[in-house]
């Protein structure tokens, strides 16, 4: 589907976000993990989040809407049902690669199979630890669909991880949670920490490493769960209020995990004008209100050691560093090739149709330059995070810019565009 956009000249109002979608997916794990009725508020809306749940169903958990809650009636380990079908994680990798680690510790065999996107995306980074713990993993190229055995052999292992990847962590400290001896995952650059935040994980952090244990000890138990609003979803209409003018927006109750706000770091540094107020915690997850107004940006440079914390903001980034003073630069970020799409070529070929000077790396990129062909017709890949992000871009520029392919944004947020039409001051 292709969208047609008006440009936007200047943004008001309050928004609130359906809950994270990466804190949404775990709360969904370890209720359904967990023994009894546990409940989780403000869940995300995500096709993502909705493969999980349709996967724990097929498991046998059962799941009760009421109200503004979701009730999880959790099956208890090693309790799950046997699937009679596989399961798809459709465009998800979250729950593709936490459930290869929950799967290899049960009692029955499995298939996961997923969307076109998701099939291509690499899994050679669990299908390794995993099968050093012992699990029994088949798969032609490493890579989806994958089937898991029941294995008699599992152990726990201490392990550095290759890639900076919160979902290799996470696949592997679940496995752990299956364990009474500790597993150990050793992290170089400090990825997001959902896991070991909401299942209480002890973790030591010393000079540029941090090591963090599971085991049974730790399995979880049935819980309330509030889940912040998305920060990733929210970053998009953060950038259109920044770039507009005469705008104020106020983000409620938004996610303020330390891990996840990499991205308000750098626009601060940038000249942003972003302030944080409200600030509580719940599961031990922070968050807190976002206000931000109209600013004139300049760039800065981007450090290597923040780009697993703004590993899914780095396509609006790009947006907010276009219209800033000086040329962008990103680089470094060779991970965002193995996401939905390659996220790297997918934001340099959109850019090359405005006329602004691109220069492709092989890990990352550089924009200079002026906008020469001001009536883009942009492509999603098919990537949600590349639709918003120049959906956005095209409300900047205006003069009936579209992008093709946007029926995307539902991965992440289905309210994407109600949302905008209700900020347009
Ligand atoms: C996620 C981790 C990140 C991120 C993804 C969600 C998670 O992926 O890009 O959107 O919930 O753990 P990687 O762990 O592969 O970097």
């Amino acid at each position: 589907m292709k969208r047609y956009f008006q440009k936007i000249n200047s943004v008001k109002g309050e928004l609130n976000f359906a809950g994270d979608k990466s804190i949404s997916h775990r709360a969904i794990f370890f209720s359904s993990m967990a023994e009894g009725k546990s409940s989780i508020e403000n869940i995300s809306l995500s096709e993502d989040v909705k493969s999980t749940q349709k996967i724990f169903s097929q498991l046998g958990v059962n799941f009760i809407n009421d109200k503004n809650k979701l009730i999880v009636v959790g099956k208890g380990k090693r309790k799950f049902n046997a699937p009679n079908s596989f399961l798809d994680c459709g465009n998800s990798g979250t729950t593709a690669r936490l459930l290869s680690g929950l799967l290899i510790a049960q009692n029955f065999p499995s298939e996961l199979i997923g969307d076109e996107s998701l099939s291509r995306r690499p899994m050679k980074r669990i299908i390794e630890p995993l099968t050093l713990m012992g699990g029994n993993i088949e798969s032609v190229n490493s890579t989806l669909p994958i089937k898991i055995f029941p294995s008699n052999s599992l152990k726990a292992i201490e392990y550095t991880l290759p890639v900076a990847s919160a979902q290799v962590k996470s696949a592997i400290l679940i496995a752990g949670l299956h364990l009474s001896e500790k597993t150990k995952v050793i992290e170089k650059f400090i990825t997001r920490d959902h896991t070991e935040r909401m299942l209480g994980l002890p973790f030591n952090e010393s000079e540029n490493l941090k090591v963090i244990s599971s085991s049974d000890k730790f399995y979880p138990t049935a819980k309330d769960y509030f889940i912040p609003g998305d920060i990733s979803s929210a970053a998009f209409f953060i950038v259109l209020g920044l770039l507009t003018k005469n705008s104020e927006l106020v983000i409620k109750d938004v996610s303020l995990n330390p891990t996840r706000t990499g991205f308000l770091d750098i626009l601060k540094k940038m000249n942003a004008d972003i302030k944080i107020e409200n600030e509580k915690q719940s599961s031990n997850e922070p968050y807190g209100d976002i206000i931000v107004r109209s600013s004139d940006l300049i760039n800065v440079s981007i450090d290597s050691s923040v780009i697993p914390n703004i590993i899914d903001e780095i396509p609006i980034l790009s947006v907010a560093g276009i219209f800033a003073e000086g040329d962008f630069e990103i680089r470094n970020c060779e991970e965002l090739r193995f996401k939905e799409s390659d996220r790297i070529n997918a934001i340099c070929e959109n850019l090359k149709l405005t006329g602004l000077e691109v220069e492709e790396f092989p890990d990352g990129f550089r924009v200079s330059g002026k906008f020469k062909n001001i009536q883009g017709s942009f492509n999603s890949f098919n990537d949600h995070r590349i639709a918003m992000a120049f959906s956005v871009l095209s409300m900047l520029i205006g003069n009936e810019c579209t992008v093709e392919g946007i029926e995307c944004v539902g991965i992440s947020n289905p309210n994407f565009y109600e949302q905008i039409e209700a900020i347009i001051n």
